[in-house]
């Protein structure tokens, strides 16, 4: 590995998806995002906003229309770039929709020992049922007997998670994409799957790109770590995800963050005043000119509707908005 590279890079990231009725959406505007050896990454965003999209490019399954990605610093859409292979093994996927993803007709036995097999990290199906056995264990599908030989339609979705988040780790990955891996999880089961994913962050040092529209969990799942807030494709504010939360500088941010019920039950009691102009989204197709926040932005001013801001530095991280220095501090 290259010393000085990043684990993934995506620099100047565009991409643009052509329409069915001719329309065409940009899903991706100059997205520059990178994720160190054992980093914590979370992107975040209302729906629609592209965190999808970065996290399929990330993965080497969309090509971005242009822009570069760099996994230990060598370009994989370059000639020569040995892939899938390298990041079919060094970058893997955890998916929302656990039941779409592992194979239905496959028990949790058969889904786990054939990547295990395939890549020769055990000799037979013998030393496969030990080691299946132990992971099951480490995620705390136990008795193991009772899990081993079900289907994935014979788990809760909690449960397909974890088997989820096995085969992830499985290869040993550098990185894994978690794309939503809790939107679809009952609440009770929620916190330990972040659990679980932090441990492994922790006990193997594998990177995480974590994908969601939950700053709550955002927060939770990555103290330490950075964020990255996009709107309508854009990156709005990214820094610290504790710099970031405690004292968001957009409005983009501190709207999303006044949205969050309050701990303290007293005040979760009293009505959220979500300082934002409107509530609609802008369509993708047809975005504001400007700053594409603009239409829902109390603060905006003339040149938001005229140019484009540019993500700079302010307070210990980056924002894209030209009234910066005027956005009055976050209460909530
Ligand atoms: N293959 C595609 N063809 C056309 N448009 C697409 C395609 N994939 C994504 N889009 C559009 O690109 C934009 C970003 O989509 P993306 O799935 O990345 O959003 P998201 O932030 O992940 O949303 P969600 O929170 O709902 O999952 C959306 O407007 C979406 O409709
Ligand atoms: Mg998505």
């Amino acid at each position: 590995m290259n010393k000085q590279s990043s684990l993934l890079k995506l620099e100047n990231i565009n991409m643009y998806f052509k329409l069915k009725n001719g329309d065409e959406l940009q899903a991706s505007h100059n997205v520059n995002l990178k994720i160190d050896n054992g980093e914590m990454v979370v992107v975040v965003g209302e729906s629609g906003c592209g965190k999808s999209t970065v996290g399929k490019m990330s993965l080497g399954v969309l090509k971005p229309s242009c822009g570069t990605i760099s996994l230990d610093g060598q370009d994989i859409w370059q000639k020569g770039f040995k892939w899938p292979a390298k990041l079919r093994t060094e970058v893997q996927v955890v998916h929302q929709d656990s039941f779409s993803s592992l194979n239905p007709v496959k028990t949790i036995f058969q889904t786990l020992s054939a990547p295990l097999l395939r890549h020769k990290l055990v000799k037979n199906k013998k030393e496969a049922l030990v080691k299946i056995n132990e992971l099951l264990y480490s995620v705390d599908l136990t008795p193991v007997e009772y899990f081993i030989h079900k289907y994935p339609f014979q788990l809760s979705g909690g449960q397909r998670q974890r088997v989820s988040i096995i085969r992830a780790t499985i290869l040993k990955p550098k990185l894994i994409v978690a794309d939503e891996p809790v939107s679809a999880v009952d609440a009770s089961s929620r916190l330990s799957i972040l659990d679980l994913m932090k441990g492994i962050n922790k006990k193997h040092g594998i990177a995480f790109l974590y994908i969601t529209h939950d700053l709550a969990t955002a927060r939770y799942f990555a103290p330490e770590g950075r964020i990255v807030v996009m709107y309508l494709g854009r990156v709005v504010e990214t820094g610290k995800i504790k710099d970031c939360i405690s004292g968001p500088a957009h409005p983009y941010l501190q709207a999303l963050l006044t949205a969050i019920p309050h701990s303290d039950p007293q005040k979760a009691k009293e009505p959220i005043k979500i300082p934002l102009k409107s509530f609609d989204m802008p369509k993708a197709t047809h975005p504001p000119s400007g700053c594409v926040f603009n239409p829902r932005c109390l603060y905006a001013t003339d040149i938001c509707t005229k140019e484009v801001p540019l993500l700079e530095k302010y307070r210990g991280r980056q924002i894209a908005c030209h009234n910066k220095e005027d956005i009055p501090g976050f209460k909530k």
